[in-house]
């Protein structure tokens, strides 16, 4: 089984790339999983253009090999940090690029990120706009790092103890719950028409 989690700050260094570290050392040291972890800092990706739709072969080039990670993926974790309210434009950009060919019908752990006790508007914002052409699955189950800085430090005197103990445990049942649904959603995949000619997009 393999997950690709997704970092979407674009800062450099992020606490969403702190958070995302840690999701991938628990998906595989503790769930067992293959994992890719590609994260938008520094913006890797340049905004969608007209040309991802014609025939063009720096696109096309640009994006393969990221195809080819997403598309061999059997689940995502989708980490967004909030700023001002919002999922920042470079990982919406990246819904606007990729699309159900490689996420199509594959089950999402949304985790979203905060300073403070913000991180509800960004899950509120994936569930609601991020998921209709590419059929990504997001789980019922969400994950929301509040007060990030005191939490998932590697310096155990950085981490709040209630705080990084609750998370940590929160985070290692949630990646349980995507990595059964990814196990769940493979054959379907196989044995339903989830691609159909007629039905390019979402209603
Ligand atoms: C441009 C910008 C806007 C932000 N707006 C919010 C916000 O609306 N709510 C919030 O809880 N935190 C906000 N923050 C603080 C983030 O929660 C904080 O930077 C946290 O570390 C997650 O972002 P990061 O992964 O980029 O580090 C904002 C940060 C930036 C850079």
């Amino acid at each position: 089984m393999k997950i690709t989690i997704i970092s979407g700050s674009h800062r450099e260094p992020s606490q969403s790339r702190k958070v995302a570290n840690h999701i991938e050392k628990e998906l595989q040291q503790h769930h067992g999983v293959d994992t890719w972890l590609f994260a938008l800092a520094n913006n890797p990706l340049p905004l969608w253009d007209q040309a991802v739709w014609g025939d063009s072969q720096e696109w096309t080039e640009r994006l393969a090999p990221i195809r080819q990670q997403l598309a061999s993926s059997d689940g995502f974790v989708i980490i967004s940090p909030e700023w001002h309210g919002q999922v920042p434009s470079g990982l919406k950009n990246f819904f606007l690029l990729f699309n159900r060919f490689e996420l199509g019908h594959k089950p999402a752990l949304i985790v979203t990120v905060s300073a403070g006790g913000g991180g509800a508007y960004p899950v509120a914002e994936l569930r609601m706009s991020s998921y209709k052409n590419n059929r990504i699955c997001y789980l019922p189950e969400h994950v929301i790092v509040r007060t990030v800085e005191q939490v998932l430090n590697d310096d155990d005197n950085d981490n709040n103890p209630d705080a990084d103990g609750y998370i940590r445990k929160r985070i290692r049942w949630a990646l349980g719950i995507l990595t059964g649904y990814a196990e769940a959603m493979q054959p379907m995949r196989e044995q339903v028409q989830v691609h159909h000619d007629d039905f390019a997009n979402g209603m």
